[in-house]
């Protein structure tokens, strides 16, 4: 992670900690992980919440972790799993889960909901945890995953169309190659979400923001009503937030780092037609793609990369269709 987003993250947790409306939401940290990576990101989720303490020095979050079990697991190899679960991620079937209803279900103001990306999409037990769970209606939703490309992106929104009634925020992925950032990661993203995890001790008609009440009109994105701040000329919104930055032509550096990220990507061909620059945990690059499917169409692809502070090379971090 960038050190500039470290110290970002440091400061809005110190903020979060020091914020004078010093009680955290009630929070569940659910997941399903067939080989362990979305578990490691479920442990950090819960740890980061859990080690917040407010200006009494007491804990902010007493986030509870819960994994999802199939009752009759998955093979034991990645060839074996893509054979038994494509038909029930096809016709988005779900399998079945052991204790399918959530433990003090009514008591969780804030679910955080983790799982691997299975063809580009949330693996089916997480379907029938959301089945058997009224999906999620009222709740705050959090999704995370882990990946081998990408899928962050397109599982967030499936999830989000398929609970309507719950209030789905900002998402979280990470692949499962970059594990070993993790720890930083969800840092800054727990930072970024920070103001939505403590309870709302504003004026009717107003919300928090980075632990100042605001009102709610003044929303930077449409999309999200808890996220207050004007919408300066020229932001877009990313990930339910502003963006300060908005598409631009590929200058030859942009280029440069585009090719260098993607040098041993082979999964498909990758044009880039324009860029823009972000501050999400793990990519401060979105280039917008051409890409080629097996059947000839051209979709775009938004290839998320991270370029490093100092020397490192550009490491290309998800690719989202
Ligand atoms: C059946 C199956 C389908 C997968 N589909 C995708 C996919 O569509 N896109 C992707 O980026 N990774 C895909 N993966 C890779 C997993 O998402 C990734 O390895 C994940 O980190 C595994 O998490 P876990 O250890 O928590 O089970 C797939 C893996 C399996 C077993």
């Amino acid at each position: 992670m960038k050190v500039r987003n470290y110290i970002i993250a440091a400061a809005a947790l110190l903020m979060l900690a020091g914020c004078t409306c010093n009680q955290g939401k009630k929070v569940a940290v659910v997941y399903y992980s067939q080989t362990g990576n979305t578990k490691v990101v479920a442990e950090a989720i819960a740890k980061t919440l859990n080690d917040l303490t407010g200006p009494d020095g007491k804990a902010l979050f007493n986030a509870k972790l819960v994994s999802i079990e199939p009752v009759k697991p998955y093979p034991d190899t990645f060839e074996a799993t893509i054979e038994e679960s494509r038909e029930e991620c096809m016709k988005n079937l779900g399998r079945e889960i052991k204790d399918p209803v959530l433990k003090d279900y009514d008591k969780y103001d804030v679910i955080f909901i983790g799982y691997p990306v299975w063809f580009g999409t949330y693996a089916p037990p997480v379907k029938s945890f959301l089945e058997a769970n009224n999906k999620l209606a009222g709740k705050t939703v959090v999704p995370f995953c882990t990946y081998g490309t990408g899928g962050r992106v397109n599982s967030a929104s499936t999830l989000a169309y398929n609970c309507p009634d719950a209030k789905v925020i900002d998402s979280y992925g990470i692949s499962d190659k970059r594990l070993d950032q993790v720890d930083d990661e969800v840092s800054f993203f727990i930072s970024t979400i920070a103001g939505k995890l403590l309870k709302d001790c504003c004026k009717e008609g107003e919300c928090k923001k980075d632990g100042e009440c605001c009102k709610k009109d003044e929303g930077c994105c449409k999309k999200d009503e808890d996220c207050c701040g004007k919408h300066a000329e020229g932001e877009t919104c990313t990930d339910g937030c502003c963006d300060k930055e908005s598409w631009r032509e590929l200058t030859e550096e942009d280029s440069a780092i585009f090719a260098a990220a993607t040098e041993n990507f082979d999964r498909m061909p990758l044009e880039p037609l324009r860029v823009k620059n972000v501050t999400l945990p793990g990519a401060n690059r979105i280039y917008e793609c051409i890409t080629e499917t097996r059947f000839g169409d051209k979709p775009k692809a938004e290839v998320y990369v991270l370029v490093p502070a100092g020397e490192g090379k550009p490491e290309l971090t998800a690719v989202e269709r």
